[in-house]
Protein backbone atom coordinates (compact mmCIF):
# COMPACT_ATOMS: atom_id res chain seq x y z
CA UNK A 1 0.00 0.00 0.00
CA UNK A 2 2.57 2.42 1.00
CA UNK A 3 4.89 1.43 -1.70
CA UNK A 4 1.99 2.01 -4.44
CA UNK A 5 1.78 5.60 -3.00
CA UNK A 6 5.39 6.30 -3.16
CA UNK A 7 5.59 5.03 -6.74
CA UNK A 8 2.20 7.25 -7.32
CA UNK A 9 4.06 10.50 -6.52
CA UNK A 10 6.87 9.73 -7.97
CA UNK A 11 4.65 9.34 -11.12
CA UNK A 12 3.47 12.63 -10.29
CA UNK A 13 6.62 14.28 -10.14
CA UNK A 14 8.03 13.40 -13.13
CA UNK A 15 4.85 14.10 -15.19
CA UNK A 16 5.22 17.97 -13.93
CA UNK A 17 8.57 17.71 -14.59
CA UNK A 18 8.11 16.46 -18.12
CA UNK A 19 5.58 19.15 -18.50
CA UNK A 20 8.39 22.12 -18.08
CA UNK A 21 10.43 21.14 -20.51
CA UNK A 22 7.91 21.41 -23.78
CA UNK A 23 6.11 24.92 -23.18
CA UNK A 24 3.46 25.87 -25.83
CA UNK A 25 2.71 22.28 -26.29
CA UNK A 26 -0.81 21.32 -25.34
CA UNK A 27 -0.36 17.75 -22.68
CA UNK A 28 -3.05 16.47 -23.99
CA UNK A 29 -2.82 12.48 -25.57
CA UNK A 30 -2.31 12.87 -29.03
CA UNK A 31 -4.87 9.99 -30.91
CA UNK A 32 -2.42 9.29 -33.83
CA UNK A 33 1.26 8.18 -34.14
CA UNK A 34 1.27 10.60 -37.10
CA UNK A 35 0.48 13.56 -34.53
CA UNK A 36 2.48 12.01 -32.49
CA UNK A 37 5.72 12.33 -34.31
CA UNK A 38 4.89 15.29 -35.38
CA UNK A 39 4.98 16.70 -32.16
CA UNK A 40 8.15 14.90 -31.06
CA UNK A 41 10.01 16.99 -34.69
CA UNK A 42 8.37 20.25 -33.52
CA UNK A 43 9.20 19.85 -30.02
CA UNK A 44 12.57 19.10 -30.80
CA UNK A 45 13.43 21.01 -34.31
CA UNK A 46 11.85 24.03 -33.52
CA UNK A 47 13.46 25.96 -30.31
CA UNK A 48 17.20 26.07 -31.99
CA UNK A 49 16.83 29.70 -33.05
CA UNK A 50 14.09 30.70 -30.78
CA UNK A 51 11.65 29.42 -27.77
CA UNK A 52 8.60 27.46 -29.09
CA UNK A 53 6.40 29.10 -30.45
CA UNK A 54 2.57 28.77 -29.13
CA UNK A 55 0.68 27.32 -32.22
CA UNK A 56 -2.62 29.12 -31.01
CA UNK A 57 -0.77 32.47 -31.94
CA UNK A 58 -0.76 32.16 -35.66
CA UNK A 59 -4.04 31.26 -37.82
CA UNK A 60 -3.94 28.21 -40.12
CA UNK A 61 -3.39 31.19 -43.26
CA UNK A 62 0.53 32.40 -41.25
CA UNK A 63 1.30 28.57 -40.68
CA UNK A 64 0.86 28.43 -44.53
CA UNK A 65 3.81 30.99 -44.86
CA UNK A 66 5.81 30.61 -42.09
CA UNK A 67 5.99 27.23 -41.50
CA UNK A 68 7.09 25.74 -45.05
CA UNK A 69 10.47 28.71 -44.88
CA UNK A 70 10.79 27.45 -40.57
CA UNK A 71 11.19 24.06 -41.99
CA UNK A 72 13.50 24.84 -44.99
CA UNK A 73 15.55 26.67 -41.67
CA UNK A 74 15.26 23.50 -39.27
CA UNK A 75 16.47 20.96 -42.64
CA UNK A 76 13.24 19.12 -41.83
CA UNK A 77 12.66 16.53 -44.80
CA UNK A 78 9.43 16.61 -47.19
CA UNK A 79 7.86 13.76 -44.85
CA UNK A 80 9.09 15.45 -41.85
CA UNK A 81 7.54 18.81 -42.62
CA UNK A 82 4.65 17.18 -43.38
CA UNK A 83 3.87 15.76 -39.85
CA UNK A 84 4.86 19.19 -38.21
CA UNK A 85 2.12 20.43 -40.67
CA UNK A 86 -0.20 17.38 -39.67
CA UNK A 87 0.34 18.04 -36.21
CA UNK A 88 0.25 22.52 -36.37
CA UNK A 89 -2.99 21.92 -37.55
CA UNK A 90 -4.21 19.48 -35.17
CA UNK A 91 -3.10 21.74 -32.34
CA UNK A 92 -5.41 24.32 -34.05
CA UNK A 93 -8.27 22.88 -34.06
CA UNK A 94 -8.33 21.19 -30.65
C1 LIG B 1 17.69 28.24 -38.21
C2 LIG B 1 16.91 28.93 -37.20
C3 LIG B 1 15.43 28.60 -37.03
C4 LIG B 1 14.85 27.38 -36.87
C5 LIG B 1 15.52 26.01 -36.81
C6 LIG B 1 13.42 27.61 -36.74
N1 LIG B 1 13.15 28.95 -36.78
FE1 LIG B 1 11.34 29.83 -36.56
N2 LIG B 1 12.19 31.67 -36.77
C7 LIG B 1 13.55 31.90 -36.97
C8 LIG B 1 13.77 33.35 -37.02
C9 LIG B 1 15.12 34.04 -37.22
C10 LIG B 1 12.50 33.96 -36.86
C11 LIG B 1 12.17 35.45 -36.80
C12 LIG B 1 12.47 35.98 -35.42
C13 LIG B 1 11.54 35.47 -34.36
O1 LIG B 1 10.28 35.59 -34.50
O2 LIG B 1 12.01 34.92 -33.32
C14 LIG B 1 11.53 32.87 -36.69
C15 LIG B 1 10.19 33.06 -36.47
C16 LIG B 1 9.26 32.06 -36.30
C17 LIG B 1 7.85 32.29 -36.11
C18 LIG B 1 7.15 33.64 -36.05
C19 LIG B 1 6.86 34.08 -37.46
C20 LIG B 1 6.13 35.41 -37.54
O3 LIG B 1 5.86 35.82 -38.68
O4 LIG B 1 5.82 36.00 -36.49
C21 LIG B 1 7.26 31.06 -35.99
C22 LIG B 1 5.79 30.78 -35.77
C23 LIG B 1 8.31 30.07 -36.13
N3 LIG B 1 9.51 30.70 -36.29
C24 LIG B 1 8.11 28.71 -36.09
C25 LIG B 1 9.12 27.75 -36.26
C26 LIG B 1 8.88 26.33 -36.37
C27 LIG B 1 7.53 25.66 -36.31
C28 LIG B 1 10.10 25.75 -36.53
C29 LIG B 1 10.38 24.24 -36.72
C30 LIG B 1 9.86 23.64 -37.95
C31 LIG B 1 11.10 26.80 -36.50
N4 LIG B 1 10.47 28.01 -36.36
C32 LIG B 1 12.46 26.61 -36.61
C33 LIG B 1 14.53 30.97 -37.08
C34 LIG B 1 14.35 29.59 -36.97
Amino acid sequence: MKKGLIAFSILLLTASCAEKTIPNVSEVELPTVELKSGKAIYTKKCHRCHKLKTIDSYSAEQWDNILPDMAHKSRLSDSDEALVKAYIAWELVN
